[in-house]
């Protein structure tokens, strides 16, 4: 009888007792039933160098939100970003800029993980030519921002991150050329797996891209995954195709949604979860990962 009832509830937060974390994002506050389902968390722009240094202020508000619901909730913290193309503050940017400002998060949270590098390939840093520019590895600004952080935040694991990956085998070579010409600096592998990426993903492509990842040796990270596919039974569909090649990859350690209630994530139709309702797509992830085949 007791049996019974412990199966009729599905396990809360969704990767409990796992060996892999499912996370998501947070925003300005922390939804109330948020605990319910994930158990790591980013935020989606509270830490971001931009939204930090406010004219050499940094202003720590939102990123606070999101570091101290992982220390009150016991999950790891991933902090979003140091260097990036997008969302970089005003005024000159420079190598002693970055330092400051990895000086200063890294002394005031004990991040899990820290995306130190943000799209390499489409969104390069302008602050890159202080930062050594393309050099003789080809990447010398990469592998400055890495040797910067880790001299900084030494005890975080430390990842770069990138769309545009899962879907093209041509890009994670170019992905896996950057990893290299860092040598041993970079930690783990983030791949953003946005719904423009996967929405239209083959099982086969998805597979073998995740392969040739995987043959650099390093974890990888899923970071921002959503999907937009409609009617609600599309996007389940595009979950059941996709999610399970990514979360029973023994190369993945963790996966990273990107919103999960709608009106609330930045791409239109990708929420799972709306007006107090679980969609198709939660439903099947919450059932997915009670099951035998779900268990990592
Ligand atoms: C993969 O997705 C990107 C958009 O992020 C697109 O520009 C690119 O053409 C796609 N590659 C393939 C091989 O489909």
């Amino acid at each position: 009888m007791f049996a019974l009832i412990a199966v009729a509830f599905a396990s809360s937060p969704l990767a409990k007792g796992q060996s892999k974390f499912l996370g998501n994002i947070i925003a300005a506050s922390v939804p109330a039933n948020w605990d319910t389902y994930w158990n790591q968390a980013t935020a989606e722009n509270g830490c971001k160098w931009g939204s930090v240094d406010q004219g050499g202020a940094y202003n720590w508000g939102q990123c606070d939100v999101t570091a101290n619901h992982c220390k009150t909730a016991g999950i790891p913290f991933k902090y979003h970003n140091f260097v990036w193309g997008s969302q970089e503050p005003s005024g000159s940017l420079t190598k002693e800029r970055i330092q400051k400002f990895m000086t200063a998060a890294c002394g005031r949270y004990s991040a899990q993980y820290i995306d130190v590098v943000n799209e390499p390939l489409h969104s390069p840093s302008n602050a890159r030519a202080s930062l050594g520019g393309s050099g003789a590895s080809g990447w010398d600004w990469v592998k400055t921002s890495f040797q910067m952080a880790s001299t900084t935040c030494g005890s975080s694991k430390l990842l770069i991150n990138e769309y545009g990956i899962i879907n093209d085998s041509g890009a994670v070579s170019r992905y896996l050329g950057i990893v290299k010409a860092c040598g041993s600096l970079i930690q783990g592998i983030g791949i953003q797996c946005h719904e423009f990426n996967i929405n239209n993903l083959a099982a086969a492509t998805c597979s073998s891209n995740l392969a040739t990842l995987a043959s650099a040796g390093l974890p990888i990270y899923p970071s921002e995954m959503d999907v937009s596919a409609s009617p609600e039974s599309a996007q389940a569909a595009v979950y059941q195709r996709i999610f399970p090649i990514l979360w029973k990859s023994t190369s993945v350690k963790g996966i990273t949604l990107w919103g999960w209630i709608g009106g609330q994530t930045w791409k239109a139709n990708t929420g799972i979860y709306e007006g107090g309702r679980e969609r198709q797509a939660l439903t099947w992830l919450k059932s997915y990962l009670d099951s035998a085949d779900g268990k990592v």
